[in-house]
Formats: C-alpha cells, sequence, structure tokens
C-alpha cells in the first residue's frame, strides 16, 4: 500500500476507536497555590505550549470556589485531552487529606480527581504540588530531594525516579516550637527578613541531608528566588515553571497507587 494511503488508514481508525495516540496528547496542568491558581497547557514532552494564566487564589477557597476558578482559567486556554493537578496539601488516590494554606475543611476527605474529572470531561489526575513539582525537577538518578518555598513548605523525595510515598515536612516541628512552615514559609520570610530565613533554610537542609542522605535536593517555588546562601554542591535552585512541566509525568505510570517513575 502506498505511504500515503497508510497514513489515511491509521488516521481513519484513530478517530473510529476515539483515541489519540500519546504523541499528540495535550495536557492541561494546574498549579494549586495558596496565593495563585495558575494553569497551562503542555504538549507530550511537557513543553508549555501557551503562557501560563493566572487568578488570585480565593480566601478561603472552597472546594466549590476552586472549580469555579479553574473553569475561568480552563476558559482562556485551547481544548485539551486530559487534565494534571498540583494540589497544596496530602493527596491520597485524587481524594484531599487537608490544605492547610486553602482555608477550609471542607478539604478533607475530598475527592477532587473525581471532581475535576466531572466538571472538564476529560481524564484527570491529582497528586501533592511538591511531588508534581519534583516530578518536573529530578534527574532520575539516586536519592533526590525536592522542597518548594512558597506559602508553604512542600516535600518530597524519590529513589532513582521514583516517587516515595508522599512526605509532609511542612507540619513537623523544627525550632523553638515552631514547624518547618511557621520558619520558613512566605509568612516567615516577610517577618523575619530575608537574611534571618536563609539562616533557617541552611540550618533546615542540614536536618534534611542527615534524615534521607540526598545525593541532590533541588529548591523550588515562589521563594527560591531569595536563597542567597551557598547551601553545598548538592543542592541546586530550579525554576518554578517545572511545577506545571512536572504535570505531564503524572501520566508515564499507569498504576497510580503503585507509585509514579519518572
Ligand atoms: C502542605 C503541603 C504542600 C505545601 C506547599 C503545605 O502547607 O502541607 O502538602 O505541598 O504546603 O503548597
Amino acid at each position: 500500500m502506498a505511504a500515503k494511503k497508510i497514513v489515511k488508514l491509521k488516521k481513519a481508525q484513530k478517530k473510529a476507536s476515539g483515541k489519540k495516540s500519546a504523541a499528540g496528547l495535550k495536557t492541561l496542568a494546574f498549579d494549586i497555590g495558596g496565593s495563585g491558581l495558575k494553569a497551562s497547557m503542555l504538549d507530550e514532552n511537557g513543553k508549555m505550549t501557551t503562557e501560563r494564566v493566572r487568578v488570585d487564589t480565593p480566601k478561603p477557597c472552597t472546594p466549590a470556589l476552586l472549580l469555579e476558578k479553574l473553569k475561568e482559567l480552563t476558559a482562556q486556554l485551547p481544548p485539551f485531552d486530559r487534565v494534571s493537578v498540583g494540589f497544596p496539601g496530602p493527596v491520597r488516590k485524587g481524594r484531599t487529606l487537608s490544605a492547610t494554606n486553602l482555608g477550609s475543611d471542607e478539604w478533607i476527605g475530598f475527592d477532587l480527581q473525581r471532581a475535576i474529572a466531572k466538571q472538564t470531561g476529560k481524564p484527570t489526575r491529582v497528586i501533592n504540588d511538591a511531588d508534581m513539582q519534583g516530578l518536573g525537577a529530578i534527574k532520575g538518578e539516586g536519592v533526590e530531594m525536592v522542597i518548594t518555598l512558597g506559602t508553604g513548605l512542600g516535600s518530597a523525595l524519590f529513589e532513582d525516579g521514583r516517587l516515595a510515598p508522599h512526605i509532609e515536612l511542612a507540619h513537623i516541628p523544627f525550632r523553638k516550637g515552631q514547624t518547618y512552615e511557621d520558619q520558613l514559609g512566605n509568612r516567615a520570610l516577610k517577618k523575619v527578613g530575608k537574611n534571618e530565613w536563609n539562616r533557617r533554610l541552611a540550618r533546615a537542609v542540614d536536618v534534611f541531608r542527615a534524615l534521607t542522605h540526598f545525593d541532590k535536593l533541588y529548591i523550588g517555588g515562589g521563594n527560591a528566588a531569595n536563597v542567597s546562601l551557598n547551601l553545598g554542591p548538592d543542592v541546586e535552585i530550579v525554576s518554578n515553571v517545572l511545577g506545571m512541566r512536572g504535570g505531564i509525568w503524572l501520566w508515564k505510570d499507569t498504576n497510580l497507587s503503585d507509585g509514579l517513575q519518572k
């Protein structure tokens, strides 16, 4: 059969089965933050194909309000095939367990994955925001840790590219009766200033090093730009955009309950 005919036939088969090959799939990625809700479109390689769109996070942000805002953001973007979501709290099989920085108890046990799938009519995957950012940042070699510094403090751990069970360091006691997030979150940065915040960060990194023996620690999030101390050759500051790009990796492993593999 002539090459042209084969291509035509394949296209017709694809249309009939209603499926696109992974090569053409467009992923809508949401990054839900304590201060901003961001959305962007990714191609099959995780490259952003549109400008990032953003709205302020409502305060408090209930599930109903979040869904409304995500609808507004979606309307500003081209059509898509599936949805990836990074959520600022622990998530178990698409259900949110809590969300300290969204200020609503309605997040306890809310099936956000199902709600977004219903609203968009597209397959949807929701994971913790630091886990998603981490998937975008890591190289997939050895023990890699990721922390994100923004409104809250996100944390994720990987071994040879495989996402470990989610670790929540944010609300664990750190020093002076305060948690890591109390000491290193955005509110703390504003209160104590850059120098003291950097000194605290250096101490926290020493604890994380002792805790995980990471080969590499990546620091992302909006406040990573305020890191001014040299934290060591095993620490790297990464761009915030990786948070979004991590959205593509949610689809690389079909068995979510078995962990994600980059
Ligand atoms: C939450 C984490 C989240 C981090 C960054 C913390 O308050 O407990 O799950 O990753 O904020 O959004």
